[in-house]
């Protein structure tokens, strides 16, 4: 009995993994299942409010625990969706004074130089290279960010294409 339950347990844990690789296709498996759509769509949270350093630095920026905290539990004191299972995360992650280990998604070689700031200086919505982010459970990568989406962008803006304004 105790031999045809383990059997059991590994061809169950076996199935889950393999339908776990499968769903999850090319996007990531994070920490936590952060919903854009709620956040940036349903509640009109800008995009800004969270990734604050978007037109003042080189990286966009991924809001920290305590951002999460001060909307779903100020101070620790429960008040929206705190009692939710992935909210109960955060919270843990935020007692334990531990960030969300966040898989990055976009990620240029090194030798590439993209400063956010230009970008958004310029006028540019998130979304032209993001896409429609408001409307995503899960935000997966829009553009292909070669060296030609760049590129094709910059001469239809007449911004510079020399190589060392990407590479330097
Ligand atoms: C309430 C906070 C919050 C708001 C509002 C928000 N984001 Fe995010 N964003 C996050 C968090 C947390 C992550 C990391 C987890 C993930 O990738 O889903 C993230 C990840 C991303 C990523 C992927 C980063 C990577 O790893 O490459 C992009 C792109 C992004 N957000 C764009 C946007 C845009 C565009 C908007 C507005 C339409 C927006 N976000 C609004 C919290 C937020
Ligand atoms: C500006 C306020 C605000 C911030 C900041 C914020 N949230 Fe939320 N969050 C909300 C609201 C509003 C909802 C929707 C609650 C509802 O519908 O009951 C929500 C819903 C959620 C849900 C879905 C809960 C469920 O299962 O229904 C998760 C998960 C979540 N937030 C995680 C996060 C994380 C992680 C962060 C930080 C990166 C964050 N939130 C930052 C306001 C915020
Ligand atoms: C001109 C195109 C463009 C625009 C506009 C743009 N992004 Fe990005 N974003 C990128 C590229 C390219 C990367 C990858 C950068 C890297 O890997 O160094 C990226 C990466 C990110 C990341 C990953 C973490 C980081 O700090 O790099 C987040 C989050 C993000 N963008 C959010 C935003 C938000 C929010 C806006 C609007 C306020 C925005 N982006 C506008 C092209 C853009
Ligand atoms: C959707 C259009 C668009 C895309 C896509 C785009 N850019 Fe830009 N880029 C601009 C605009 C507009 C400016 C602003 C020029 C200015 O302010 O004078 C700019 C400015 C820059 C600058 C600063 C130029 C300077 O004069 O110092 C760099 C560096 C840069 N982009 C790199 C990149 C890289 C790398 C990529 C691809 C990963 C990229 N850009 C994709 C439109 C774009
Ligand atoms: C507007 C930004 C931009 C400009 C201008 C630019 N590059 Fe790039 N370059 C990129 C990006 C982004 C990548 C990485 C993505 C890729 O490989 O497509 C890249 C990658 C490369 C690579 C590596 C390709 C590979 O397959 O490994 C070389 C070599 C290169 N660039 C040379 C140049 C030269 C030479 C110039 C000038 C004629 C130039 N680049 C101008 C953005 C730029």
């Amino acid at each position: 009995m105790r031999f045809k339950r383990a059997v059991r347990a590994v061809v169950v844990a076996t199935l889950a993994s393999i339908l776990a690789a499968c769903g999850g296709g090319e996007q990531a498996q994070q920490p936590i299942a952060f919903p854009h759509k709620i956040h940036a769509g349903d509640n009109h949270i800008p995009c800004m409010y969270c990734h604050s350093s978007a037109d003042k630095s080189i990286d966009a920026g991924i809001p920290a625990v305590s951002v999460c905290a001060g909307c779903h539990f100020p101070g620790g004191v429960p008040l929206i969706a705190a009692d939710k299972p992935e909210v109960q995360k955060v919270l843990s992650y935020w007692r334990a004074g531990e960030p969300i280990p966040w898989v990055r998604i976009h990620r240029l070689p090194d030798y590439v130089h993209f400063p956010h700031m230009m970008h958004i200086h310029a006028g540019l919505q998130c979304q032209e290279c993001h896409g429609p982010v408001q409307d995503e459970m899960q935000v997966t990568q829009f553009a292909s960010l070669r060296m030609g989406w760049c590129i094709s962008c910059h001469r239809k803006k007449d911004v510079r294409t020399d190589c060392f304004v990407c590479h330097h």
